[in-house]
């Protein structure tokens, strides 16, 4: 028996190994391991075995009837591969290192200094509901604020974040206060391009919910976070803002580091680019993430990290972070 089983199996390797297209070795196993093949008969042969016999030989003939289809399975694997790859040695091109990008530098940054004072990074969905983007941060339909964020709304009922303040409620849903949160993301706004306008863009929101938080607080983790990221006493400009999701709000502008405050396309002339939004977390968003505000208070702030990185690595226009062009990245001599 052993022998029979041997020498089928040696039988199909050769055949196997002559086989040239799928069709021959489709064949070859219909023949060797298919309903009507030998190794089938001497299968079906078992159960009118001695029960002698069929502790003898029934894994034996199992197994090999195994092995065989492998051997097949394999030959057409094989084969298949060698048609997929044609790998044309002639073309020479040399392997460049890549390195990260410049926004992702900025949010480890920021994340990492953020770490340091407590806060706890977290992430959201990108493709989000017109609950969490706008009414929970008390921007109801038909708000006016909304206008200044040209949403992309989808066919599914959901729309994509125009900014990471979404992560404010999601946070206060989930972790209740106190809190200290960062939550760095990708948003997406319906803009007409220039050098300081994409529609896809990053931010990292912030917000910190305690029993006796006050302005002030927000005022020195502003500060500490840009002198951190600047390495130097960079100049700031606080004016006072309007965002529903905060009372009273601020805007910080920095002054602009590509034309040192001169004016340039960049800053639209104005020597000034606007850096973070802030403001004391207003009563119905904190209701909205079930905080009473009549014991806790908090503060919340967003800085566009995509503007960020670009005053950091002194990146004149915003469209070339998302064109992929290699060349600019090796440029920042970043590592
Ligand atoms: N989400 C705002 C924007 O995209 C920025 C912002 C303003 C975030 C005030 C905040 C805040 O957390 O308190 O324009």
């Amino acid at each position: 028996m052993e022998e029979k089983l041997n020498s089928l199996k040696e039988e199909l390797k050769e055949k196997l190994s002559e086989a040239k297209k799928e069709a021959d070795i489709l064949n070859i196993k219909s023949e060797y391991v298919g309903k009507k093949s030998e190794i089938a008969n001497i299968l079906s042969s078992l159960k009118d075995m001695s029960i002698e016999d069929k502790k003898k030989y029934g894994s034996l003939i199992n197994n090999t009837k195994k092995e065989m289809e492998n051997l097949v399975a394999l030959r057409l694997e094989e084969l298949e591969n060698k048609s997929n790859i044609t790998f044309d040695d002639s073309i020479h091109f040399e392997v460049e290192n890549g390195s990260l990008h410049p926004v992702t530098i900025i949010a480890h940054e920021i994340t990492d200094i953020l770490k340091r004072m407590g806060f706890t990074v977290v992430s959201g969905p990108e493709m989000e509901s017109e609950y969490y983007n706008f009414e929970a941060l008390n921007v109801p339909k038909d708000h006016p604020a909304r206008d200044m964020q040209d949403t992309y709304f989808l066919d599914n009922g959901m729309l994509l974040r125009t900014q990471t303040s979404d992560n404010q409620i999601h946070a206060m849903e989930n972790f209740k206060a106190p809190l200290r949160i960062c939550s760095p993301g990708r948003v997406f706004r319906n803009e007409d391009l220039d050098a300081n306008h994409e529609n896809t863009f990053f931010q990292i929101e912030g917000m910190v919910i305690d029993k006796g938080v006050t302005i002030e607080n927000l005022l020195y983790v502003m500060q500490n976070l840009l002198k951190e990221i600047f390495h130097e006493d960079v100049k700031v400009r606080l004016r006072p803002g309007f965002f529903p999701f905060t009372e009273p709000s601020y805007e910080m502008d920095m002054s602009c580091l590509i034309c040192g405050g001169k004016g340039c396309p960049t800053c639209k002339n104005s020597g000034w680019i606007e850096m973070v939004g802030s403001g004391m977390v207003h009563p119905s968003v904190l209701r909205a993430g079930g905080i009473n505000p009549d014991e806790y208070t908090g503060f919340a702030f967003g800085f566009g990290l995509t503007r960020l990185a670009m005053m950091k690595y002194k990146i004149n226009d915003i469209r070339v972070l998302n064109s992929g062009d290699i060349r600019y990245l090796s440029e920042f001599n970043i590592e």
